[in-house]
C-alpha cells in the first residue's frame, strides 16, 4: 500500500531516550515501511547541524523542547504535534491558562518566575477559575491567600516542564536548590519556572484520557500507592475508564482547540460525580498505561491518522 502524502519523514528523539524506547521506535518505522514511508529516526541532539542538511516531509516530535517544533515548522515541514501544542504542554502554566480560556474547570494556579538579578521567586500571575464553579471557590479562596507558611502543607509545587511527579512536592518540603531540572533545555524556552496548586484531595488517583487524531481512543485511572501523585512512574495502579458524556464533552473541547495529533490530557477526578478538574497535557505522551489494561493498537491508529488513512 503506497502513501501519495509523504515519502520521508523524521522521528526525532534525544539519545538518552532512544534505548528505552526501543520497542516503539522499531514498531514505527516497520509500520510506515508497509506503506512504502520512510521514517528516520533522528537524533535531537545533533538537530542545528542537521536542519541545516535537508528537510523531512513531516517529523514526529518524541524529544520535548518546543524549540523544535517551531524551528520545523518554520521551515515549512508538518510536525507532529504541532508547536502550538507542544508550547502549550510542555509548560504546565500555559496549559493551566489555555484551558482557562474555555471556561473549563482546572486546578487553581499560582505561577513563579525567578527574578533575575536577585535569583529569587516572584508570583507573576494567578490563574483561577471562572465564577460559574462555584464549588472551587474554596480552593480559589486558598490561592489568593497564598503566603501564609501556616498553610504550607496545603499546597503543591511543581517545576513548569517537569515529568513523572519527580518535579513535583508539596510546598513545606520544597527546596529549589536541590531540584535537577529533567527537561533543562525545554526549562530554558520558559520564563515561567514553577507553579503553586492548592492540594486538591481526590483520593491520590487521576485521569490520563489518550487522543489521537482529535479523537478519544481511550482513558485510564492511576490510582497512586504512596503519597499523593497518582504517576504511573512511581509505581501507581492502572485501570480502564469509561467517560461519561458529559466527560467526553469537556476533553473534546481541549482536544478540538488544540488540534491534538497524539496526546494524553490528564484531569483530577472530583467528588462523588467524578466532576472532571484540569491538571496537564502531555505532548510526548506514552501508552504504556493503555497497553496494560487494553487492546487498543495505537501505533497503527497514530500511522493511519497521519498518513490520512
Ligand atoms: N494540585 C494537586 N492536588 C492534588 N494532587 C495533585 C495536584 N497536582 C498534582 N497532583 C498529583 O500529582 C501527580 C503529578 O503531578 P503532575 O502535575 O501531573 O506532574 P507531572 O507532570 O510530573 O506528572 C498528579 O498525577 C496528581 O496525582
Ligand atoms: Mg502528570
Amino acid at each position: 500500500m503506497t502513501c501519495n502524502k509523504y515519502k520521508y519523514g523524521w522521528l526525532l528523539y534525544h539519545k538518552k531516550d532512544i534505548d528505552k524506547n526501543r520497542w516503539f521506535i522499531d514498531n514505527f518505522i516497520e509500520k510506515f515501511k508497509i506503506h512504502n514511508v520512510t521514517l528516520e529516526l533522528v537524533p535531537a541532539d545533533d538537530f542545528d547541524n542537521i536542519i541545516n542538511n535537508r528537510i523531512p516531509d513531516f517529523a514526529i516530535v518524541r524529544a520535548i523542547n518546543p524549540y523544535y517544533n517551531r524551528k520545523l515548522e518554520k521551515s515549512g515541514v508538518r510536525v507532529y504535534n504541532s508547536s502550538l501544542l507542544s508550547e502549550i504542554s510542555n509548560n504546565k502554566a500555559n496549559a493551566v491558562s489555555f484551558v482557562n480560556n474555555l471556561s473549563i474547570p482546572h486546578i487553581p494556579t499560582c505561577v513563579l518566575r525567578r527574578d533575575e538579578k536577585t535569583g529569587e521567586l516572584y508570583i507573576h500571575r494567578k490563574i483561577l477559575n471562572s465564577p460559574e464553579f462555584s464549588f472551587l471557590e474554596y480552593y480559589d479562596s486558598l490561592i489568593k491567600n497564598f503566603g501564609k507558611k501556616s498553610d504550607y502543607e496545603k499546597y503543591i509545587i511543581k517545576s513548569v516542564s517537569g515529568h513523572g511527579g519527580r518535579e513535583v512536592f508539596i510546598l513545606n518540603e520544597f527546596d529549589s536548590d536541590n531540584i535537577i531540572p529533567m527537561e533543562a533545555a525545554c526549562e530554558k524556552y520558559y520564563s515561567d519556572k514553577y507553579v503553586i496548586q492548592p492540594y486538591i484531595d481526590c483520593g491520590n488517583k487521576d485521569l490520563r484520557v489518550y487522543i489521537i487524531g482529535g479523537k478519544i481512543i481511550g482513558a485510564v485511572v492511576r490510582h497512586g500507592i504512596s503519597g499523593f501523585k497518582a504517576n504511573y512512574s512511581l509505581g501507581g495502579e492502572v485501570s480502564l475508564y469509561e467517560l461519561r458524556q458529559d466527560q467526553k464533552n469537556t476533553v473534546m473541547k481541549i482536544a478540538n482547540e488544540l488540534k491534538a495529533d497524539y496526546c494524553g490530557i490528564d484531569f483530577l477526578l472530583f467528588g462523588n460525580d467524578d466532576t472532571l478538574i484540569f491538571n496537564e497535557i502531555e505532548d510526548v505522551v506514552g501508552a504504556r498505561m493503555l497497553s496494560e489494561c487494553s487492546d487498543i493498537d495505537y501505533i497503527s491508529l497514530y500511522v493511519n491518522h497521519i498518513l490520512d488513512i
